[in-house]
């Protein structure tokens, strides 16, 4: 045995403490963006059915929730606006009105918890009766004729004092055209975070339920990017950044961390892991099943974004994870 030759790596391993001590990654409260989705209505508290544990709230719930948000440590928060049927029309006027649901909520939020940094999504599908992500002609999603909707959209949201916009809707140039549009009304300190590389996924599916914005006819493959594609992303990311975006979102997670850190080493930018609601609802059916552990698998997951590059998750698992990390502490 003695002339063998190896190294001991078992060495750093060998107790809490010393795993501790070279650990690599580290998650935090701070690190986690949490998704909220707003409906019309009082005392509304939906479960979606895809999606156990996340819930579609009404405006009145939304400062007890933000009080639970706020005591875990969670910093910031998404809002998504689910508006009722006979609200959304061909041009998604709902994203853009001055009392529309994400305003409404934003106002609510920032008048409670004025310190929390308010994400609003800019995309029309939540509002648009076809439920596509822009203008809609002869059955085409015109990319131009949408981008004007998405920087009326911005401002309105800005103007209801969102912190951060972020764009999801995937219209070549939509980055500056929101950057222009919130710069012409004075909101040059607000940033943008781009959801720059976003994949045509079946990983949405919950979400569509979450937020009632199935595209109603056709899917999203000429706007969203297809999952094969690892070249294409940074093509995307290089133009957000060109037209000045602040952050890069890389969504879905899982199935996308070698994008996530192909964006990491390519960009100088802080970038951001959307763990979506498909990668959600695959570990709490296993969950519910018995047929994982939870919290390790939730922990697990996220720590793997982070290793992967990402700065920050946005994540329907920010509560529990804040709550076992201060169990942890
Ligand atoms: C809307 C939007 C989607 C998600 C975030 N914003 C869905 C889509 O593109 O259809 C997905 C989020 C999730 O699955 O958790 N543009
Ligand atoms: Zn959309």
């Amino acid at each position: 045995m003695n002339e063998l030759q190896f190294n001991r790596h078992r060495r750093l391993r060998t107790s809490k403490n010393m795993r501790a001590i070279v650990r690599e990654t580290f998650l935090r409260a701070e690190d986690f963006i949490y998704p909220i989705f707003v409906v019309e209505g009082t005392h509304v508290k939906n479960e979606i059915n895809s999606m156990p544990g996340v819930f579609q709230i009404s405006l009145d719930l939304l400062e007890a929730e933000m009080n639970e948000v706020a005591s875990l440590g969670i910093k910031s928060v998404i809002l998504f606006g689910v508006p009722d049927e006979h609200h959304k029309d061909e041009c998604g006027t709902g994203a853009y009105s001055h009392n529309g649901i994400v305003q409404e909520a934003t106002r609510t939020v920032k008048k409670s918890h004025p310190d929390i940094i308010v994400v609003a999504d800019t995309c029309l599908c939540e509002y648009t009766s076809h439920g596509h992500c822009g203008v809609v002609e002869n059955g085409k999603v015109l990319n131009d004729e949408s981008l004007e909707l998405l920087a009326k959209t911005a401002v309105s949201q800005a103007e209801a004092g969102a912190d951060i916009i972020a764009p999801s809707n995937m219209m070549d140039g939509f980055v500056a055209a929101i950057r222009a549009g919130l710069d012409e009304a004075g909101y040059t300190d607000i940033p943008i975070m781009s959801y720059a590389v976003k994949y045509s996924s079946a990983y949405y599916g919950p979400f569509r339920d979450a937020a009632n914005s199935a595209p109603q006819f056709g899917d999203r493959k000429t706007y969203q990017m297809d999952p094969a594609n690892r070249l294409e992303a940074i093509r995307e990311a290089e133009s957000d950044v060109e037209e000045g975006a602040d952050f890069l979102i890389v969504k879905p997670s899982l199935s996308y961390l070698d994008i996530m850190r192909d964006v990491k080493n390519n960009f100088n930018l802080p970038v951001v892991a959307y763990n979506v609601s498909g990668e959600y609802s695959m570990i709490k059916a296993a969950a519910i099943n018995g047929w994982i552990d939870e919290r390790s698998i939730v922990m697990e997951t996220l720590t793997s974004m982070k290793r992967a590059g990402a700065d920050l998750i946005i994540t329907y698992f920010a509560k529990d994870a804040a709550r076992w990390i201060k169990e942890e502490q």
